[in-house]
């Protein structure tokens, strides 16, 4: 009753969230999984990955009887943790101890004759299990009314916990990097698939994009040295251009993934952007995928988000709480346009860090200088050198609560030079603006560009406006507590939708005044919380 899964698979609803229905880990998995947090990106790629290709993706019955499924897979050897999750249809990941039982599964599928449709002989480790009983499966949703109860910092604090990426979604990005790898590897054998960005930089939010990067440095960067009299070389083939040759790899994938990915839809090749890509939807998980190839220095940009976030727990939740902000506002979208980036969101949160007295966080300067010979590395001709040894760095030692961080932010940016400063996280300090872009954000790296250079001023507006009226309804959270009601209810106003919304499409929408928003919501919320007590 196991299928492979041709392309001709398909499926109709294209943007739902994940829900984990149930998961299993053994003991040992389990305390592994906890170690994870402390480890470098690199050590974590590499765990995530060997993990993604001992894993399997499963397509169940709404109904699957759990004890049934696992009885049957567990013939194919030990099963080291699997998990259901809910997404157009029901889906398991199951990892196996062994690589061995992957191949055992996949030798025992068939591939079903369908009497309409014909099948592309691709295979993958994307199946499709019938015919088991049914039990009735426990959803463990999430409840969010808790996100609008306790103090800021509190609130901070489960906004992050509540959509922060799990573990079992940061698996699934991983299995479907490899997964994407097995189509590859039709053209190139020795690639590797590695998730970047958000998936894996520690500010990513469930249902956010999944940013692929082919490697295929272990390919063209093999360099033998000659050891005799002879030399060997590679024939290959010579392009003009780095460029040219990142697009024709991208053209020939991105084709290979719509004819014989299954569950990849709506395949399309942005071959002319500044970074050359391949977006897609990969249904069986629900993720918006863009794949790039030849995209190093995003790869390092990725580490140092990364590294920025394990040095202090308050970076990940101000990070966080910002772009969700951001997002409720609409200061950011999910369509490309004039709006600012979550990755020039998530820098113009690290620059106010390190502007703090004393600063939070270092300046990418002094990350470089602490770099030893081991963290050396130059991409196209770009310093992308900085310590990746989180032990040499030492932090100052600011206590400035969560709350307060929120609060100063916004007052930072309401009345930050944008008009004749530059923001720059290498230097850790404002610096004259080099162009007369609204908004000008030094690249970390290749700093010649400017990471915002397609905001425009209507938006830079919008984002000082709301910049203020946050900062103000915050200091108003201070001072008036409704009656009541023991905590001040700060976050909660922030995430709704705002007086200065209304700039965006011009128009006036007449609102009711701030305090009576926040007033209305506390009687919902007071309503909602007798309910639950009564
Ligand atoms: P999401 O909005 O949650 O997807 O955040 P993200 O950080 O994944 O951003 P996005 O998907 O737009 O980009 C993925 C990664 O590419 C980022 O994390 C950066 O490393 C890099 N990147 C994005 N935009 C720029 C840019 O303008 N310049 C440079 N140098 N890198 C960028
Ligand atoms: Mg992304």
């Amino acid at each position: 009753f196991l299928t492979t899964m041709a392309s001709s698979f398909t499926v109709c609803r294209l943007h739902m969230r994940g829900r984990i229905l149930s998961k299993r880990y053994c003991s040992s998995a389990l305390s592994s999984a906890e170690k994870i947090e402390c480890k470098s990106l690199h050590a974590l790629q590499v765990e995530r990955q060997d993990q993604a290709e001992k894993s399997v993706l499963i397509s169940c019955q709404s109904r699957t009887s759990e004890k049934k499924f696992l009885k049957f897979l567990s013939k194919h050897g030990d099963i080291k943790k699997y998990f259901f999750y809910e997404s157009y249809g029901v889906y398991a990941v199951v990892e196996f101890a062994s690589r061995d039982s992957v191949s055992s599964l996949l030798e025992s599928a068939t591939i079903p004759s369908i009497s309409q449709e014909s099948i592309v002989p691709f295979k993958s480790r994307l199946l499709s299990i019938r015919n088991l009983s049914s039990v009735n499966q426990q959803l463990n949703r999430k409840h969010l009314g808790f996100l609008l109860l306790g103090c800021v910092e509190q609130q901070i604090l489960s906004l992050t916990k509540a959509y922060q990426l799990t573990e079992e979604n940061s698996r699934l990005r991983f299995l479907v990097c490899s997964l994407l790898k097995d189509i590859a590897a039709a053209y190139f054998p020795e690639c590797t698939i590695r998730p970047f960005g958000s998936s894996v930089n520690g500010f990513g939010k469930l249902g956010c994009d999944l940013d692929m990067f082919l490697d295929l440095d272990s390919i063209s960067g093999v360099c033998l040295q000659p050891k005799s009299g002879f030399s060997l070389e590679y024939q290959m083939k010579r392009v003009n251009s780095e460029r040219a040759i990142t697009q024709s790899v991208l053209s020939v994938i991105g084709e290979c993934v719509d004819q014989f990915g299954p569950g990849c839809a709506g395949v399309q090749k942005i071959l002319n952007a500044r970074c050359p890509l391949v977006r897609f939807s990969h249904q069986p998980s629900g993720f918006q995928c863009d794949l790039t190839a030849n995209n190093r220095v995003a790869m390092k940009s990725t580490e140092l988000l990364y590294l920025y976030g394990e040095l202090d727990p308050r970076v990940r939740s101000l990070v966080f709480t910002i772009r969700s902000w951001a997002r409720s506002h609409g200061i950011t979208s999910s369509i490309p346009g004039a709006w600012i980036t979550n990755f020039s969101l998530t820098i113009m949160v690290l620059f106010f860090l390190q502007r703090r007295g004393p600063p939070i966080i270092p300046t990418l300067d002094h990350l470089r200088d602490l770099a030893g010979p081991e963290d050396r590395s130059m991409i196209e001709g770009s310093d992308c050198t900085f310590v990746r040894d989180f032990s040499k760095i030492q932090l100052q030692n600011n206590t400035e609560t969560l709350e307060q961080l929120l609060c100063e932010f916004f007052e930072f940016y309401a009345t930050f030079p944008f008009s004749r400063m530059s923001i720059n996280i290498r230097k850790g300090k404002e610096q004259n603006k080099p162009e007369m872009s609204p908004l000008h954000i030094q690249n970390p790296f290749e700093t010649s560009l400017n990471v915002s250079k397609n905001v425009n001023s209507t938006q830079l507006d919008r984002f000082m406006a709301l910049c203020q009226e946050s900062s103000w309804l915050l200091q108003q959270n201070k001072t008036s507590t409704p009656n009541n009601t023991p905590t001040p209810w700060g976050l909660a106003t922030l995430l709704l939708p705002s007086q200065v919304a209304g700039i965006k499409s011009g128009k006036k929408r007449r609102r009711e005044p701030a305090s009576e928003r926040i007033k209305s919501l506390l009687e919902s919320l007071k309503k909602q919380n007798q309910e639950k007590t009564g």
